[in-house]
């Protein structure tokens, strides 16, 4: 089937259910997590989850899971975790995408919506990225700009950047993954 790619949460999915809801073949869910909301998701669309507490572990059975699947992409949708170098190594070049809810290389790491309402920035967005052994620094593969109104809260903003990354994510990993084929 077209699309096939893995792919890793932490939280809500969000991003999960708006590629599965995209055609994309998500063929794994892995989570740290094993409270993560994402995961009620797949497994209402029938898709094998897995958690692991353990990096070392999570990083070792995505690996089996890739070869198992044979999944083109390996999709980050709202990780938590760091992966780490010898991972990141192993697999092909540009297989691993992230995606980032601020204008990269601003407001790099945790809580980028507070630190972009913090600093007082009037435009944000949202960064698709490759992911490299840094944090969020990747080549950057797409970016989406939004601007912040002055009533915005971290809800409101939160809400407005989570609508663009639902249809962006998508359509980027169809793009990728066409590229691939072509
Ligand atoms: C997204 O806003 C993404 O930018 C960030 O984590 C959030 C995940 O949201 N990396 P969800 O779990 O897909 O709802």
């Amino acid at each position: 089937m077209k699309y096939n790619i893995g792919v890793l949460i932490s939280g809500d999915g969000s991003n999960l259910n708006a590629i599965i809801n995209n055609g994309i073949n998500v063929k794994f869910v892995v989570s740290n997590n094993q409270n993560a909301r994402g995961l009620l998701i797949a497994k209402k669309n029938n898709i094998p989850v897995y958690t692991f507490k353990n990096l070392l572990i999570l990083e070792a059975e995505v690996s089996k899971l890739i070869l198992h699947y044979n999944t083109e992409l390996l999709v980050l949708a709202g990780f938590m975790k760091i992966l780490s170098r010898k991972f990141i190594h192993s697999l092909p070049h540009n297989s691993i995408i992230n995606l980032h809810p601020s204008l990269l290389p601003a407001f790099q790491g945790k809580n980028a919506i507070i630190q972009a309402l913090d600093y007082g920035v009037k435009y944000t967005g949202i960064t698709i990225h490759y992911v490299d052994e840094g944090i969020d620094t990747g080549m950057i593969i797409d970016q989406k700009i939004l601007s912040i109104n002055k009533d915005d809260t971290f809800n409101t903003l939160q809400a407005r950047i989570k609508i663009i990354e639902h249809n962006l994510y998508p359509l980027t990993i169809k793009r990728l993954l066409d590229k691939k084929r072509n």
